[in-house]
């Protein structure tokens, strides 16, 4: 059997594959598999091991009738269709958990990072600007005891409640259904998604990308927001409108944002967010732990085997 992996992984993550299957690499692991090259190996593949930068579509399905399974080296699937997967009796896997406590350690680092303004501080050092301690020099705003408002009350959102209970802060959340185990556990109020806009110092947006997220954060929801507030988004851009995210950020109706995704990734170095100082960026890394990431790559591996001998996934997208 043959498995197509759109990446370059250390031997030991795919010698298992190499060990059972005929194993055809893409040998950077920095660039996107070219498309032509991916649905050329794709046609007589038993399994692919993809990742987020992957289009996993009707035109590749159609063109790769042997397909039994498609592993994912993300929890998110968007770039994947479940659905026609799931018709051609494709199997889909996903990496869930093992990334939940990196994915929020980095969430709470932006909330940091934008609320007292780190990267341009540490900015100001490296372009030798320093000139004297001032009593309101670089000022941001205090995290401690503020309100988070927590937008998809995930295994990730609830880890970044866990996280922010150790800030004292008060924690607000919106999600498609109530949350009782949380509101207990982690005193998380559920609150209607306006509510959440108008009384959280910090929003967090961690809902997945779906046909009813895309751009839920536009004018309208900006304008609700405090002017003291940063919006934090570790989810993904297409869960935003960016034009009206860099109005908010330039006319100072909100204060701050940390984003670690972006409608086009990577985002161009010219694009107007990067221009504002109350933007903190980062390049997708939320899950990037080395640890966090092997531990992706072997459970994806370990679907693909699942899937090729005919059981079940441990993470299954059904
Ligand atoms: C995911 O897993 O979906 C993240 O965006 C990358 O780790």
């Amino acid at each position: 059997m043959k498995v197509v992996v759109t990446r370059k992984f250390p031997d030991s993550i795919i010698n298992p594959l190499r060990d059972k299957y005929e194993v055809v690499m893409w040998e950077y692991e920095d660039k996107v598999m070219p498309r032509d090259l991916l649905l050329k190996e794709s046609k007589d593949a038993d399994a692919l091991l993809v990742n987020l930068t992957d289009d996993i579509n009707n035109e590749l399905y159609e063109q790769s009738p042997k397909l039994k399974v498609v592993s994912t080296m993300a929890v998110g699937y968007d770039n994947i269709d479940v659905a026609g997967a799931i018709e051609r009796g494709i199997k889909v896997g996903h990496t869930p958990n093992v990334l939940t406590d990196a994915t929020a350690d980095l969430t709470f680092a932006l909330i940091l990072a934008s609320g007292r303004r780190l990267i341009e501080a540490a900015d100001v050092i490296r372009r030798d600007e320093w000139k004297s301690w001032a009593p309101f020099y670089l000022t941001g705003q205090e995290v401690s005891h503020k309100t988070i408002g927590i937008i998809g009350m995930g295994r990730i959102g609830e880890a970044v409640a866990k996280r922010a209970q150790g800030f004292s802060m008060k924690i607000l959340y919106h999600n498609r259904s109530r949350k009782r185990e949380a509101e207990e556990t982690l005193h998380a109020s559920y609150v209607t998604f306006d509510e959440l806009l108008e009384r959280s110092d910090y929003v967090v947006l961690l809902a997945p990308s779906t046909p009813e997220t895309k751009k839920m954060m536009g004018h309208e929801q900006f304008a609700k927001m405090k002017k003291s507030a940063v919006f934090i988004n570790t989810s993904r851009g297409t869960n935003v409108d960016e034009e009206a995210l860099y109005e908010a950020l330039k006319t100072n109706e909100i204060y701050a944002a940390g984003l670690d995704v972006f409608d086009q990734e990577p985002i161009s170095a010219d694009h107007p967010l990067l221009k504002l100082p109350n933007v903190t960026a980062m390049p997708h890394i939320g899950s990037a732990a080395l640890e966090t990431r092997m531990k992706m790559a072997q459970m994806a591996r370990d679907h693909i085997i699942q899937g090729l001998e005919g059981r079940d996934l441990t993470h299954e997208v059904n």
